[in-house]
């Protein structure tokens, strides 16, 4: 079996004696030699070059994305024929810290606190304001919430969350406990997204989720609300969403993902109220990457069913 491996993955990678490992190293299309290869493993390719693969790897069986998201793989147009399988469960820590963080910074107000540095300005006026009722939630003990895209990365994530006293409750495409949260569907979001202090979006790009948090769905939370989104940009609706934003409709935002990136000189999101801005870093480190490639391969070899395939 011929193995295409990006070529910082390459020395890692433990193969049969019968399997060749090719390294490529993405900034060139794969050379001719190598177009009878039967895996082609991809990380942070770009799409130039994995729809250049689609076309000429007339033999693939298998395409082992290492991101989560296997959204740029499957618009690359690879035949039917091929099995994308994603890289479910290798991003899963460093996500869930990064959302974290992300929570922590809009909750906490840090973007007001670092600017306020910045202009060496003593801001302790920060929590007075944020003492009433009214106020904008300045802890996770107590607070509501939601998890929109429950999957590998919300369960690694919801416990710390639990642990600083949030009240959980998870949104997926089937409804029922999972890890000892609540999960519901998008039919309960009318009920839910009122009673929801913090909303964080862990939803993959597909056609059913493009703009999944519209103006109507934004309406529905409190004003007081911090949305984090940590999925993808295009669940989104930007425009609906800055508006929100100015309009004090909504408490703050704290993005790692916009619908482009890298997001435009122009956008109006670089300067809303209330909004920090990560350049979709939460992840880029795969955990575990050699070992599921590995498994995978057995798995073809075997033809036993293989992990993380993609429904298309
Ligand atoms: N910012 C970054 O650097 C970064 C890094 C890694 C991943 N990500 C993003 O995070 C996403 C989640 O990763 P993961 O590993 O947790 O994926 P996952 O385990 O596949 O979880 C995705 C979850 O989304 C739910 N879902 C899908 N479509 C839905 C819909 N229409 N309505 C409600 N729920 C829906 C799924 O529900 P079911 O379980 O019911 O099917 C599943 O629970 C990835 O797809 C990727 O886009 C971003």
């Amino acid at each position: 079996m011929k193995i295409l491996v990006p070529a910082t993955l390459a020395p890692d990678l433990q193969a049969r004696p019968d399997d060749v490992v090719v390294p490529y190293d993405g900034d060139a299309p794969i050379a001719d030699e190598h177009t009878d290869a039967d895996v082609l493993v991809v990380w942070a390719a770009p799409p130039p070059f994995l729809q250049d693969a689609a076309q000429r790897l007339g033999a693939l069986r298998l395409v082992q994305t290492l991101a989560a998201g296997p959204d740029a793989v499957l618009a690359a147009g690879f035949a039917p024929s091929v099995t994308v399988a994603n890289g479910r469960g290798l991003h899963d820590g460093p996500v869930a810290e990064h959302t974290l963080a992300l929570l922590l910074a809009a909750v906490r107000r840090l973007d007001r606190l670092g600017a306020a540095q910045r202009e060496h300005r003593w801001d302790s006026a920060l929590g007075h304001e944020q003492a009433g009722p009214d106020a904008p939630h300045y802890t996770l003990d107590g607070a509501r919430v939601t998890v929109w895209g429950f999957g590998s990365i919300a369960a690694r994530l919801a416990p710390v969350l639990a642990l600083l006293g949030a009240e959980v409750t998870g949104v997926a495409r089937s409804a029922g406990a999972r890890d000892g949260v609540r999960v519901v569907t998008e039919t309960d979001l009318p009920a839910l997204l009122p009673a929801t202090d913090v909303l964080i979006s862990l939803l993959p790009a597909t056609p059913r989720t493009r703009h999944a948090l519209d103006a109507a769905r934004l309406a529905l939370l409190p004003a007081h609300a911090v949305l984090v989104n940590v999925g993808r940009g295009s669940t989104v609706d930007e425009a609906a969403l800055v508006d929100a934003l100015r309009a004090g409709r909504l408490g703050a935002a704290a993005l790692d993902v916009t619908d482009t990136e890298p997001l435009r000189d122009g956008s109006p999101l670089w300067d809303a109220p209330r909004t920090i801005i990560t350049p979709h870093v939460a992840g880029g480190r795969p955990q575990g990457a050699s070992a599921l490639v590995e498994a995978q391969v057995e798995a073809l070899h075997a033809g036993t069913p293989l992990r993380n395939v993609v429904e298309r």
